[in-house]
Formats: C-alpha cells, structure tokens, sequence
C-alpha cells in the first residue's frame, strides 16, 4: 500500500505496466474515457447514470480468475471516499490452505474449480441497477474456464486455495450437491477472521495486491455517500 499518491491516470498506468500486461475489463461501459486500461469503480450517478461499476467487489473473489490467464495483481488508487465506509477486505488464501482441516485439504487434493464471470451476475441484477445486460460480445470474451483449487504461488512457491463465491460456480467431477456443500466449507474457510486485513482508504491510497495470494471484498458503502476509484488490472500467468 502506497499512501497519498497525487497521480494521473496515465502514471497509474504506466506504473502498473512494469509488472505485466494490463487487462482490459469486459464492461466497457466502466472504462476510464481514454483509458480503457482503468475500471472506474464507483457508485456515483451522473445524469442518472452510473460512471463506473457501483457493486465491485459485493462477493469475495479475486480479479479476472474467470479467464485462462487470471490476474497477476491489481492497483486500485481512490480518487474520492466516503466518510464511512467504503473499506475494503482481503483474506490470505496460503493462510487458508495452510489451515484447512486435514478431510478438507484431502477432499481439495488435485480437484479443478469452475470459474464463471457470470456466477452471480444475475443476483447482482436483481440486487442493484449496476449491471447492464451483456451483449454477444461480452458474452463471448467471458466463457467460463477451469483452474485448479490449489493453486501454487509462482513466485513464492506457497501453495493458495484458488476458488471464491464471486467467480467459482462448481467443483469439476463432483456431483452437484457434492460440489455446492465443498465450495460453500471452503468459502467459509476462507474468510475467517484470523485471515483477514480490512483497509481503511485515506485520500491518494494506491493499494497494489497480489490476486493469486489474496480474495477480497468490498465492505460496503452508504448509498448516499460518493465512492470513486480506478483500477488497473495485470495479466498473471495459467495457474497451476
Ligand atoms: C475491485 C474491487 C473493492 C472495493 O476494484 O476489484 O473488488 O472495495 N473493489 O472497491
Ligand atoms: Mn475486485
């Protein structure tokens, strides 16, 4: 985390790019204009129109782990905050997988997760009026893909539970009520409070994090308190 960073969209950019390729986010209704490389993540209307994606973040996940090469990392720089509220949460998932119970750790053991960007878009449908409907296109760019539960850590080599409520529908090779029960004791595991770091936004905030390490959460804002951040997102390799 890097306080009280006064920079351009541009710098934030340029600065994300010397850790891989940027991502370019599926809603393009959310993109910065003339920065498709930042997702505005905000519940502001202007003109009655939302200016950026308003319920980022509602179910724990980790950016973009709906695609074959999920993200390395992501920078998110607050460009206004509430005056509360509005923080966000991160759980370690190596923490996780280091504790999970032994029957737990063997039922995961060489087990596949599917990820879908389209878990819960439909209960955010309902939930809010965030989510435009998506075209063919963006339908096509979003197909769901298969990663491993556990996942190891290219760079440090810990291993880290791979799955999450935002984005992981089922467990490969499971029946159905088999999979659901699973996901929903790893899900529970995850986010115990023992793994969890809640930041607490100051003006200028750039907080960088690791998404093959870390899922995270929005906290939650107030409706009638103005929320505005970007986001740069970075390609990551195919998790093994
Ligand atoms: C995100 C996200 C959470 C928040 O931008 O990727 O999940 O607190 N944001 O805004
Ligand atoms: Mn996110």
């Amino acid at each position: 985390m890097f306080r009280d960073q006064r920079i351009t969209p541009q710098q934030h950019i340029d600065f994300s790019r010397r850790f891989g390729r940027l991502m370019i986010h599926v809603l393009h209704q959310f993109h910065l204009a003339g920065h498709p490389e930042i997702l505005t993540v905000s519940n502001i209307l202007e003109d009655g129109k939302p200016i950026g994606l308003g319920d980022a973040g509602k179910y724990w996940h980790s950016d973009i782990s709906y695609k074959e090469l999920p993200s390395l990392g992501s920078l998110l720089h607050a460009q206004e905050l509430p005056s509360e509220g509005g923080d966000t949460l991160f759980a370690n998932m190596h923490l996780a997988y280091d504790t999970l119970p032994a029957a737990l750790k063997s039922a995961v053991e060489g087990r596949r997760g599917v990820h879908s960007y389209l878990a819960q878009y439909g209960q955010l449908q309902k939930e809010g009026n965030w989510r435009p409907n998506l075209s063919a296109q963006q339908i096509a760019q979003v197909q769901e893909v298969v990663h491993p539960v556990v996942r190891t850590h290219p760079e440090n080599g810990r291993r880290a539970l791979f799955v999450s409520e935002g984005f992981t529908t089922r467990i490969e090779g499971l029946p159905d009520d088999e999979s659901r029960a699973l996901l929903n004791e790893l899900f529970v595991h995850s986010v115990r409070p023992e793994h969890i770091y809640r930041h607490k936004w100051q003006p200028h905030d750039l907080v960088f994090w690791d998404n093959r390490s870390l899922i995270h959460l929005a906290g939650g804002t107030p409706d009638h308190l103005r929320r505005k951040l970007y986001r740069t997102t970075i390609e990551g390799d195919a998790p093994f």
